[in-house]
């Protein structure tokens, strides 16, 4: 695969949903009953996908996109290209603070992020449009 194909979301959107979909099958969500799955591709070339995890104590509950990003990153993947979130949302919803600061670390603001329901609907954002400002590793340094 040439890098510049990598960089383009639109050569692996439909893969991306389609992953998304079924991790979205997978969803341990018996307390909200809110599905969500989640892909991302990253600089290995490969797609990541998660669904969220609930957990009865609700704080120890995991977000879609987090499960995605650190399966990446887990199998030693450094950098977020694009994040697909599915839900089943009207319009679609995109990912919690929490996800939206997590993926930030591992990404650029320019990586595309496409929000997407069950009827199809999508939403083309990018990472800096979501999470302007974000509190990163420069905010560390500039103390
Ligand atoms: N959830 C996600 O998986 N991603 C988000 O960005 C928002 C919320 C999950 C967490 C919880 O299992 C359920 O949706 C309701 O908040």
């Amino acid at each position: 695969m040439m890098s510049s194909d990598l960089f383009n979301l639109d050569n692996h959107l439909q893969t991306l949903i389609q992953e998304a979909q079924k991790a979205r099958l997978n969803s341990h969500s018996p307390y909200s009953g809110f599905k969500v799955g989640a892909s991302v591709l990253m600089d290995d070339g490969n797609i990541y996908a998660g669904c969220n995890v609930e957990n009865a104590s609700y704080g120890g509950t995991v977000c879609a996109e987090r499960v995605a990003v650190w399966k990446g990153l887990s199998e030693g993947a450094q950098k977020v290209l694009g994040l697909v979130v599915l839900t089943d949302s009207d319009p679609p919803w995109p990912p919690c603070g929490i996800c939206r600061q997590v993926v930030s670390e591992f990404s650029s603001s320019q990586a595309p992020v496409v929000l997407i329901n069950l009827q199809g609907s999508q939403i083309h954002k990018t990472l800096g449009e979501l999470c302007p400002d974000f509190f990163g590793p420069v905010s560390l340094k500039s103390q």
